[in-house]
């Protein structure tokens, strides 16, 4: 599967952990985001793979910059994004089975590293739960 992931210039070195550990687990990653440390607008990088996503070139994508929270509002103007934002596995797990959400964001000066890789991973496990959430879903829409 093909998984995006974008970042501003305040999580390029967590973005590079969470790519890796993504490959580790066999996704194919494509980077959408920020490379260097120099300042930047994260909603540039958020609307980047918000778009990947909804056009098809990735099946779901990863955000991250300080907080997560301006690069999913920049995600989420992207008409058939719901993208979460999360700094724990349990809302991660439940933004898939109720909200299923095909993005994901989290802060890198909010959460660790390995908090950041339980996030993904229980989002990635996840599955879509359907029925009244579907109706939810498609009244938001
Ligand atoms: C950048 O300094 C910071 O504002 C940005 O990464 C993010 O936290 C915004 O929501």
């Amino acid at each position: 599967m093909k998984i995006g992931i974008s970042n501003d210039h305040s999580a390029v070195e967590m973005k590079n952990e969470i790519k890796k550990y993504l490959e580790e687990k066999g996704y194919e990653v494509i980077d959408y985001g920020a490379q260097t440390t120099e300042s930047c607008n994260y909603a540039l990088y958020g609307k980047k793979a918000a778009e990947a996503v909804v056009n098809g070139e990735v099946e779901k994508a990863v955000l991250i910059c300080g907080t997560g929270i301006g690069i999913s509002l920049a995600a989420n103007k992207v008409k058939g994004i719901r993208c979460a934002v999360c700094s724990e596995p349990v809302s991660a797990r439940l933004s898939k089975e109720h909200n299923n959400a095909n993005m994901i964001a989290f802060g890198a000066r909010i959460v660790g590293i390995e908090m950041a890789k339980s996030i993904v991973s229980a989002w990635l496990d996840a599955i879509f739960a359907g029925g009244r959430h579907q109706q939810r879903i498609d009244t938001i829409e």
